[in-house]
């Protein structure tokens, strides 16, 4: 296959952009928030960068165009690829299986070949746009199959790749019909990235019981063939951040520092505000937040108005039916607490089902006194990271679910297994009620972690890791075995 021209590319499900195309068929976009994209920024610049990516809407076929300081490079998904490769294997299959079966995973054999066809589409605008010996640098759970078809296409650029969500052990990743082809997927990238040390290790002992591979501390050897020697693999733990410094600053603005006076006034200036931000999603314990918040009412611990909650839940995801009936279960309990609870003018929760632009999640959380952060099992959790980032004036108390990546390092968080609603309860009542002086050093920790360890370190410690790993083409698992979609039966 012909060489790009571009040194570096990266190449996640979404764009880095927002498109939007006007009558006349002229483009425009707005870049997305996210810290991938502003820690890539600067290394997009350097290298002559693309961003290979969907453009988040049905049937956008254009060709690559320049924006945000890099050559953006859309991939088309039809509405028919949207339902089986999106909504259906990525997100009904994958994303409950890596997240501890909270919801049942659907196993569909259209949806896999789907999965295989959308991947490869992938692999190969990759493959056109990356310089020879170029770095490629392949994000997440809905393109696994990406690096062991990209190495065949082109088997002189080195590839990387970063799962984003947990890697389940393989008691549960082995329920997969389809689970050698995805580790082989992996195997096809010279670096494979983790959030945090149990999930390089569950992929480890994957790679351990699905292949005949060997397994030496991080390493797996891909044996060479026709007399290439052989290749390794090294799976680690990086454990991905925010744009710490840029969120410290703006949360020290006179305008987000004034609207969260603002917000706290219009809550009728409550005594304890409690707040939860997360995506509308099942793995983020927003049921049992609410259940948690509702008993301290109905125990009298705390009362409305004197304590009030917020909870952001910004829509996901919207046409997969466990994302729709979370909707309804969170709306009927929100509804609920507000009704035995809430007074005139006064409700209990304030339940926003919104997206909010940065400036005012900053306000929010610099005017919020605890942060919950239930989540029943997750990947990293940023939200845990931009509170802290936020709390320049030393003030708030997270208590933080220790099934999140965010757990490993956030050790002065109070931490809860949210499953315990009864701890969970007893820990919001600590952070309410602690020590200003506990609060505060627990805080100077929490933001010493967070600042230091920013996306831009996580950013250039995967990319170190990957300069260093020796390419040696040709040495795939076995390619064969990511077969085609025909193949499938
Ligand atoms: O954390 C996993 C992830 O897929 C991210 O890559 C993404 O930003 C987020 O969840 C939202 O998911 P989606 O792209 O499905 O809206």
């Amino acid at each position: 296959m012909p060489a790009g021209e571009h040194e570096f590319v990266v190449v996640a499900n979404r764009l880095p952009v927002d498109i939007s195309v006007a009558q006349d068929g002229s483009l425009s976009w707005q870049r997305s928030p996210g810290g991938l994209v502003t820690a890539l920024a600067p290394i997009m610049q350097k290298n002559d960068g693309a961003w290979v990516g969907w453009s988040g809407q049905a049937d956008f076929s254009h060709e690559p165009f320049d924006g945000e300081g890099m050559r953006l490079w859309p991939v088309a998904l039809s509405e028919e690829e949207i339902a089986s490769y999106y909504e259906g294997f990525s997100n009904g299959t994958l994303w409950p299986l890596y997240h501890d079966v909270i919801v049942a995973p659907e196993f569909h054999r259209t949806w896999w070949n789907a999965y295989v066809s959308v991947n490869r589409r992938f692999a190969a605008a990759a493959a056109e746009a990356a310089a020879p010996g170029g770095t490629v640098w392949v994000h997440d759970y809905q393109l696994q199959l990406v690096p062991a078809v990209l190495r065949l296409l082109r088997p002189d650029v080195k590839i990387g790749f970063f799962n984003h969500i947990p890697f389940p052990p393989v008691e549960i990743f082995g329920q997969l019909p389809w689970r050698r082809q995805v580790v082989e997927g992996l195997l096809g990238a010279d670096l494979v990235g983790f959030q945090r040390p149990g999930d390089a290790a569950n992929f480890l002992r994957a790679v351990r019981r699905l292949t005949d591979l060997k397994v030496q501390g991080p390493q797996v050897t891909i044996p060479g063939r026709w007399s290439r020697p052989d290749r390794a693999v090294r799976a680690q733990a990086f454990p991905i951040s925010i744009d710490a410094a840029s969120f410290d600053s703006l949360a020290r603005t006179p305008e987000v520092l004034a609207r969260a006076k603002e917000i706290r006034k219009e809550l009728g200036s409550p005594e304890v505000l409690l707040l939860g931000v997360d995506r509308l999603d099942y793995t983020k314990g927003i049921r049992h937040r609410l259940k948690a918040f509702g008993e301290l009412l109905e125990d009298g611990q705390l009362r409305v108005p004197e304590a009030s909650m917020i909870q952001v839940a910004s829509p996901s995801r919207e046409r997969v039916e466990q994302y729709r009936q979370l909707r309804d279960e969170v709306e009927v309990t929100v509804g609920r607490i507000n009704g035995d609870f809430g007074t005139l003018g006064r409700a209990a929760v304030h339940y926003l089902h919104h997206s909010y632009p940065m400036e005012e999640m900053a306000a929010l959380y610099r005017a919020a006194d605890v942060m919950l952060v239930t989540s029943l099992r997750d990947g990293m959790n940023l939200v845990a990271k931009e509170y802290v980032a936020a709390r320049s004036d030393l003030g708030g108390a997270l208590v933080l679910s220790e099934f999140t990546g965010a757990a490993d390092e956030l050790t002065q968080a109070l931490q809860i297994n949210p499953h315990d609603i009864d701890g969970t309860k007893a820990t919001i009542m600590r952070a309410i009620g602690m020590d200003a002086k506990e609060g505060r050093r627990r805080m100077r920790s929490l933001r010493r972690r967070v600042l230091e360890h920013d996306v831009q370190r996580w950013a250039d410690d995967f990319l170190g890791y990957l300069a260093m790993s020796v390419p040696s083409p040709m040495s795939v698992a076995t390619p064969m075995s990511v077969p085609s979609p025909q193949e499938v039966r």
